[in-house]
Formats: structure tokens, C-alpha cells, sequence
């Protein structure tokens, strides 16, 4: 379709715009990781960091990340290689952009498999195919079926690949149909849904009472603070890293969806609804769910060890084991699953986005040959955590965790710094319902880029040792494909840039 003239889409409604932004961000991060980020961190004092980051780091690079994509989407472009070169006449701004698809793209390829095991184990609970062990057993015997349940499932089963192309069909399918026709509708039905299911679910949690404790023990577990951990930085960080990735910041995803608001539309306020209700989702929902049942079900000590075994195991092995034991338990099962269901899919599509974007914008191809490229593409890479695990921690630890954190540092300097801070400052507050503070001036400037730099290495200080160690097979086909990507996406930029005959 080259030659024909630039058309974007835009959002249609505003509160189209704002559920969008909210499915977005509301995933599988906000029932799962924030809970037992939370609980290993300092439970209710971990909430500290968690404010603090949330108000110096995450909240101005929202606004930021808002603002760079409206004044992308304005200019025809709504992937950062686009954009940055407006921002930064210089050649290599283009380039810096790569890694706002690089990062989304990654993740996407093992984000979308997990999400996949979530639709799997919704349907197995609907129709009772999870196992149903003795309630008398012991603990550990009675959670070792459900264990094996997922071992086998993941390794990967015929039906866990079976769950995979579904769900790689629906997100294409919402895909197919496009910014307002498809991701809108679908977080119009979905993030409604999703927070009624929650809702139901924490009620009936609160509920639960058993000879080795209740869920309100659970909740004063969780957020019972230990103030001494305030002084462990690993504290800080895994705060900082968990504001992050629930607001999906330093993913390019944000700024994609910001591009197609129209030109003068308010990001301010709408940035600040879309963050409070995927923190409600987390902070309200997310912290009554998982770990108050786990403690009610399994007593303190016990729920801590759950815990601390992860996220993965928290989700798929004590969850359906507790709701095994309860009556209507197949149907909680099937709320439980099928809301981090929706939560991962309305992710996930936000992810896919950059890629789509960018080859619509930057090769004026139709949505339809856009999306059936990067679906493909996602398919074939995929196969690599599907079939080799650690390939999987690879690919989440580089773009998942350490570009993201750059890609925000960068981002935050090219808008603030390169673009030049008055300039960034009034494309923030153009249209606002409100005004910014003046004194987040002084924030984004300063603050969250220092910020940002010093989280940079400390990670890398703490990480890298740890993830240069691992020598393994898988790791280094993940290390070798991660690297193919980029040179690929590197290549497409250069290509792109010829073919648009823009100089930088
Ligand atoms: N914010 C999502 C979550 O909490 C994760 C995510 C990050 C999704 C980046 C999209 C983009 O699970």
C-alpha cells in the first residue's frame, strides 16, 4: 500500500483509550509477581520503596512515555525508532529507538506462552481434569500431583502446544482488527471482567478458614512491615523493578499506544486514571488474592515457603491445589485462570504492537500483512522458550529486565535532555486536563534519570556475574537468536530510514 496517504487510527473513545492503556499494564505481574515480590521483600514495608519509586521513577516516565508517543503518532511514526529521530536530530537516534522494539518483541515470545498455560489450566479447571488429591495428606504430598500436573504440562505436552497456537490465534485475531476495532473492544469487555472476576475472588478468599489458618492471617502477613529491610538495597530494587514492569514502562508498549491519541488530547490525567486502576488492580486485588488464600490453606510458615518457591508455583501448583479443596472449587479455578487470562492477553497485544506499528508506519504496509509478519516471526521465536527453559530466564533477564531499564534511561534523556526539557516539559502538559507540578520538572530532569543510572548498575553489578556464568546450551542459543534480532531490527531501521529518505 505505499503511496497512499498517511492515515493512523486513533482510539475512539477516551475511556476506550484509558481501559487500553489499563489492560496494558494490568498483567500477569499485578496477581503474581507484585504479591510475592512483596511478601519476600519486607511485606508491608516493601510498600515504602514501592510509593517512593512509584512517584520519583515510574509516574514521570509514564507521562513521558505518553507524551513521546502522542507527539510520534502526530508526526506519522508510533515506534520509537520513528520517533526518536524527531526528537534527536541525530543519526544514531534511530538506532537507540531499535531497542523499543527489540525489548517488546523478546518478551512477547515468552510472555505469550505463559499466557497460553493460563488458558490451558482455565479450561482443565471448568472441566475438573486437575488433580483431586486426599485433603488429609500431608503438605508436600498433597501438592506434589498438582507439581507434577505442571512438570508435565510444560515440558511442553501435546495440549500445552495445542493451548499456545490458540492463544497465539486469538491475540492475531484481536490484532486483525486493529486499534479501536480490536484492542479497544477486547479491553472494553476485558479489564471490566477481569476486575469483577478478581473481586469475587478475593471476597471468597477472605472467606476461607481452615484448622491451619485464616486469610486475614494472610493479609497480616503480607503486610505486616518489617521495617529493618528498608535498609537492604535489594529491597530498593526489586521495588523499583516491580513499579517497572507493572506500569510495562521502558517497553516501548506505552509509547505505541499513546501515538494513536489524537493530537491535543489530555495525557496527563489519562496517563494518572490508566496507572491508578492497574494499581488498584495490583496493590487492592492482587495482594487479596493468592498469598492470603496460600496462608489460610497452608498456615505462615508454610505460605512463606510458597512464596519464596515463586510466582509460577504460587500460581499453577498452590492455587489449583486450594481450590481443589473447596466447594465450586473447578469454578474459582476457572475465575482464577481465565482472569490472569485476560490480564496476559490484553498484555500481550500491547506488546505485539511496536513491531505491527512500525513496519505500518515505516514500510506502509497494510495491518493485515503487519500483523501476519510479526505473528509469524513470534511463532518461530517462541519455539525457543517453548522447548528450552532456560533459554526462557535468558531472554527474560536481557530484554525483560536489563534493556527495559536502559531503554527508560535513554528514553527519559533523549525526551528530557536531547529534545530539550521546556520543549518536553509543555508537549507533557499540551492538552492536560491540569498542569504537572512544576516540581516534577525538576524530577524528570534530575532525579529519575539519576535514579534510573544508579538502578542500571547496581543491577549490573548484582546480575551480570551471575547470568555471564551460565554457560549452558540453551542460554547461548537464546544469547545468539537475541543477537540475530537486533541485528535484523538494526538492518529493517537502516532500510526504512533509505527508503523514507529522511535525514536524521
Ligand atoms: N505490565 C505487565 C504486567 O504487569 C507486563 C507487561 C510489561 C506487559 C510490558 C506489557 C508490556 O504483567
Amino acid at each position: 500500500m505505499a503511496g497512499t496517504p498517511k492515515f493512523r487510527e486513533q482510539w475512539s473513545t477516551k475511556l476506550g483509550l484509558i481501559l487500553a492503556i489499563a489492560g496494558n499494564a494490568v498483567g500477569l505481574g499485578n496477581f503474581l509477581r507484585f504479591p510475592t515480590q512483596a511478601a519476600e521483600n519486607g511485606g508491608g514495608a516493601f510498600m515504602i520503596p514501592y510509593m517512593i519509586a512509584m512517584l520519583l521513577i515510574a509516574i514521570p516516565l509514564m507521562w513521558t512515555e505518553w507524551a513521546i508517543g502522542r507527539y510520534g503518532g502526530a508526526k506519522g511514526h508510533g515506534a520509537t525508532p520513528g520517533i526518536f529521530k524527531f526528537l534527536w536530530k541525530n543519526p544514531i537516534s534511530k538506532y537507540i529507538g531499535v531497542l523499543g522494539l527489540f525489548v517488546p518483541f523478546v518478551v512477547l515470545c515468552y510472555y505469550i506462552y505463559i499466557e497460553s498455560w493460563t488458558l490451558g489450566y482455565a479450561i482443565f479447571s471448568l472441566f475438573g481434569v486437575l488433580p483431586h488429591p486426599d485433603p488429609s495428606l500431608p503438605q508436600n504430598q498433597y501438592l506434589k500431583p498438582f507439581a507434577d500436573f505442571l512438570s508435565w504440562y510444560t515440558k511442553p505436552s501435546f495440549v500445552a502446544y495445542l493451548f499456545f497456537l490458540i492463544t497465539i490465534a486469538f491475540n492475531a485475531f484481536i490484532l486483525y482488527k486493529g486499534v479501536s476495532g480490536g484492542i479497544e473492544k477486547f479491553a472494553k469487555v476485558a479489564i471490566p471482567t477481569l476486575f469483577i472476576l478478581a473481586a469475587v475472588l478475593m471476597i471468597r478468599v477472605i472467606l476461607i478458614e481452615t484448622p491451619n489458618g485464616t486469610a486475614v492471617q494472610g493479609l497480616d502477613f503480607l503486610w505486616h512491615p518489617d521495617f529493618s529491610q528498608l535498609l537492604n538495597p535489594q529491597v530498593w530494587l526489586a521495588a523499583a523493578g516491580q513499579v517497572f514492569f507493572t506500569l510495562s514502562l521502558g517497553f516501548g508498549a506505552i509509547i505505541t499506544y499513546a501515538s494513536y491519541i489524537k493530537e491535543d488530547d489530555d495525557i496527563v490525567a489519562s496517563g494518572l486514571s490508566s496507572a491508578s486502576l492497574n494499581e488498584l488492580a495490583e496493590v487492592i486485588l492482587g495482594g487479596s488474592i493468592a498469598i492470603p488464600a496460600a496462608v489460610a490453606f497452608f498456615g505462615v510458615m508454610n505460605a512463606q515457603n510458597v512464596a519464596e518457591s515463586g510466582a509460577f508455583n504460587l500460581a499453577f501448583v498452590s492455587l489449583p491445589a486450594i481450590f481443589s479443596n473447596l466447594t465450586g472449587g473447578g469454578i474459582l479455578g476457572f475465575f482464577w485462570f481465565f482472569l490472569l487470562f485476560f490480564a496476559g492477553a490484553t498484555s500481550s497485544v500491547a506488546i505485539s504492537m511496536p513491531v505491527i506499528t512500525f513496519l505500518q508506519d515505516e514500510f506502509k504496509l497494510s495491518r493485515t500483512v503487519a500483523v501476519t509478519a510479526t505473528v509469524i516471526f513470534t511463532f518461530l521465536v517462541a519455539q525457543i522458550p517453548i522447548f528450552l527453559p532456560k533459554a526462557l530466564d535468558e531472554m527474560d533477564f536481557w530484554a525483560g529486565t536489563f534493556f527495559v531499564v536502559l531503554f527508560a534511561l535513554l528514553e527519559v534523556v533523549v525526551f528530557f535532555w536531547l529534545f530539550e526539557s521546556k520543549k518536553a516539559w509543555e508537549e507533557i502538559n499540551r492538552g492536560g486536563l491540569f498542569r504537572v507540578p512544576r516540581f516534577y520538572y525538576y524530577v524528570l530532569k534530575f532525579v529519575t534519570p539519576v535514579a534510573l543510572f544508579i538502578i542500571l548498575i547496581a543491577w549490573s553489578v548484582e546480575m551480570f556475574p551471575k547470568v555471564l556464568s551460565t554457560t549452558s546450551m540453551e542460554a547461548w542459543i537464546a544469547r545468539l537468536v537475541m543477537i540475530f534480532i537486533l541485528l535484523l531490527l538494526f538492518f529493517m531501521v537502516y532500510l526504512a530510514n533509505k527508503r523514507n529518505g529522511e535525514t536524521a
